[in-house]
């Protein structure tokens, strides 16, 4: 019998998943994730071409997507110096009750669009209602969808910009003003944003924290998404240990990121300090913000249930659009 396999291209999938259709795809994935319905199998890493490159793979099932799915990706930090982008990726789809093969999808803008959508359910989940202000740590590839799914559910008028490399900074703020006129944004100091911010997202690729705890307003909410090795860090460990934590996966934080290993290695906190998953906030099992001069932290690495959420919504709107390219099998 003839099978047909559906490819979308990052252009197909940006038309065809808006920002609050991919927040709930999160919400839905969070929820399976943490009652255990998800199986999620750990990341396999293949080093490659005896260098720093390498190949990571990582499988996942959703029984009520009825879809099973792998995320490829290919990292090759030297690629840039060839012209060429250091992160490959590519999610292949497949049906749990028939086995077959059902599409192929652009990995980069779909990682984009959950990692962004993860922080937005977060942030719904657990920011002040009248939050407006955000300040951007980093100004690469996630800071536009942190950005594009912070504004979905929090009313943003002003965005400070924070990166090394300020041209970065400043390019991400004149974007953000020729598209939302109404949004006050601009490249300023980590002190300067820290200080005034109400929402901060962290998407840097930083071994040292971005700011001082001493600078942040209470009742902030923090997104930590940039660190996802032991020696990566971006948020003060006292931040950390004053702050109300909540994670994407228990298990993945207890063992990654160094924003959560590092002030576990220097005692400043214990897995107990860590109050809930957000699939556990998502089902309404465990409250959120319990005052509103707590500070909230929400440290998310990455999990394939958000590939494969998102890549179903994709693939249903898709169809409905008649969006992407059929090859015959
Ligand atoms: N949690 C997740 O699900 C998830 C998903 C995708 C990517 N990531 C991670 O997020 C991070 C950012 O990814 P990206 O694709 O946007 O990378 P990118 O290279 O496009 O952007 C990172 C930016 O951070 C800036 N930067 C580095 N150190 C800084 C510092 N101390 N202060 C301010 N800015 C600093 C860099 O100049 C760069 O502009 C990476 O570590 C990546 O692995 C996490």
């Amino acid at each position: 019998m003839k099978q047909e396999l559906l490819f979308l291209s990052g252009n197909d999938i940006r038309q065809a998943l808006s920002m609050r259709e991919a927040i709930e795809a999160m919400r839905s994935a969070f929820i399976q994730l943490s009652s255990g319905e998800a199986q999620v199998a750990l990341r396999t890493r293949l080093d490659l071409n005896g260098k720093d490159d390498c190949a990571l793979f990582m499988p996942v099932y959703l029984p009520r997507e009825e879809k099973v799915a792998v995320k490829t990706v290919t990292f090759l930090p030297n690629n840039p110096q060839k012209g060429l982008p250091a992160i490959h990726a590519l999610v292949s789809v497949f049906d749990a009750a028939n086995g077959q093969p059902l599409a192929v999808l652009d990995g980069e803008v779909l990682t984009a669009l959950r990692t962004g959508a993860a922080s937005g359910l977060a942030t719904d989940l657990l920011a002040a209602e009248e939050a407006a202000v955000l300040a951007l740590f980093g100004a690469g590839v996630q800071a536009r969808t942190q950005f594009q799914a912070i504004r979905t559910v929090r009313p943003i008028n002003k965005v400070l910009i924070v990166d090394t490399d300020e041209q970065k900074a400043q390019l991400l703020a004149e974007e953000i003003r020729s598209r939302f006129p109404h949004v006050a944004a601009e490249s300023v100091s980590a002190e300067a944003a820290a200080a005034q911010a109400e929402i901060i997202c962290t998407v840097t690729t930083s071994r040292q924290p971005v700011f001082q705890d001493s600078w942040l307003k209470q009742g902030v909410h923090i997104n930590g998404v940039g660190s996802f090795r032991p020696d990566m860090q971006e948020i003060p460990a006292e931040t950390v240990q004053r702050a109300a934590l909540f994670v994407d996966s228990r298990e993945a934080c207890l063992q990654e990121p160094g924003d959560i290993i590092i002030p576990l290695q220097q005692g400043l906190i214990d897995k107990s300090h860590i109050r809930a998953e957000i699939g556990e906030v998502a089902a309404g099992r465990v409250a959120g913000r319990k005052k509103p001069d707590e500070i909230t932290f929400f440290k998310s690495v990455g999990n394939g249930v958000q590939d494969l959420a998102a890549a179903a919504a994709a693939i249903r709107n898709a169809g409905k659009l008649k969006l992407g390219q059929k090859v015959t099998i």
